[in-house]
């Protein structure tokens, strides 16, 4: 089996290098690749690199993520995020392949304090939201064989992350402002990783899974929650840091204003998925303890 893997250097793309590997042969290309187009930007190339390699499965883990950035770029969000998925799907519509992608809890407005379902109506605040949105519509119109993957607050050991600054700042600083009104769920780009694999194999033997699913760790936090867990891990295993949890002040999302509105509801309901594909999701502090084990062990 061929499967051909976008945006592989990303959180999500890195850890599906691994768990894609014992379904296939792997072809992982970014942006830079230089036997085949791998730039969601440069669609007629994108184009013929799919026709070239005729993969089984597609598997899109790039995207346009910056969020603020995309507010003043609305063109190149638009055609890496809505464009790219569209025609990655009618691709795969003509070679018959899976199209499996990842979108985003910002296609919905934020309202409320229930966990958002496949079904619910969407509301996208910003421009990230819309055009990720579009990307999926776009893919269920192709009528091509596709799991779409709604996800939130994604982290990685790798790279980045909103942990590794809480870590940071917890040294520099003596008191921290944390946003508590927006409301999710910390997501291991592992777990979403590990779920696609299983998820592909599930939807080879029943083609009818094919659909939009929420993708989650379970519970749910506020970033100031987040950052008082990861600073009271710390704390407990022996970092020295100049604050501690009780210097984490909870502020509105007001108090940080942004380019992009961000929605403060993000939670997802993840049971379309259990059910689906007979998975279990394990809790956020799970995932996140795991990384910042990860993390300390290394530093
Ligand atoms: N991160 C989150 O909190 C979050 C939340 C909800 C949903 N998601 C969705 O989850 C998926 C994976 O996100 P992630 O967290 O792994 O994001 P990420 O770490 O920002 O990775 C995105 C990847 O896309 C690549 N990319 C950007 N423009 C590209 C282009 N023109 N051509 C090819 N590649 C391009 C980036 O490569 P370069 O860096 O080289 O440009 C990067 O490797 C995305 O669909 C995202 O929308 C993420």
């Amino acid at each position: 089996m061929k499967i051909l893997l976008l945006g592989k250097n990303g959180q999500v793309g890195w850890e599906l290098q691994r768990s894609l590997a014992p379904l296939g042969e792997v072809i992982a290309l970014d942006s830079r690749s230089q036997e085949f187009c791998g730039d969601l930007n440069n669609l007629k190339e994108l184009a013929l690199t799919v026709r070239r390699i005729a993969p089984d499965i597609i598997v899109n883990a790039a995207a346009h993520t910056a969020v603020d950035k995309a507010e003043s770029e609305p063109s190149l969000a638009r055609t890496v995020n809505a464009l790219a998925p569209a025609l990655l799907a009618q691709e795969a519509k003509r070679c018959n392949a899976w199209l499996i992608h990842y979108s985003t809890d910002y296609v919905f407005d934020g309202s409320g304090d229930k966990p958002w379902l496949e079904t619910d109506a969407t509301g996208p605040l910003n421009v990230y939201g819309a055009t990720k949105l579009e990307g999926e519509e776009f893919i269920h119109q192709s009528g091509c064989k596709h799991l779409i993957f709604r996800t939130s607050w994604v982290y990685a050991a790798r790279g980045r992350n909103f942990a590794k600054t809480m870590l940071r700042l917890a040294q520099e600083r003596d008191s921290l402002s944390i946003i508590n009104d927006q409301i999710g769920a910390p997501t291991g780009a592992d777990l979403l990783a590990d779920i696609t694999a299983h998820a592909i194999r599930a939807a080879q033997l029943k083609p009818e899974l094919c659909g939009l699913y929420n993708l989650v760790a379970a519970g749910e936090t506020s970033w100031h929650g987040y950052a008082s867990f990861v600073i009271d891990f710390a704390q407990k295993n022996g970092v020295s840091m100049w604050i501690t949890p009780e210097d984490v002040h909870p502020v509105p999302t007001s108090a940080f204003p942004t380019p992009a509105k961000r929605p403060l509801n993000s939670r997802l309901d993840t049971t379309k998925l259990q059910q689906a594909f007979g998975l279990h999701v394990p809790d956020w502090q799970t995932g996140v303890t795991r990384m910042l084990t990860e993390i300390l062990d290394k530093s």
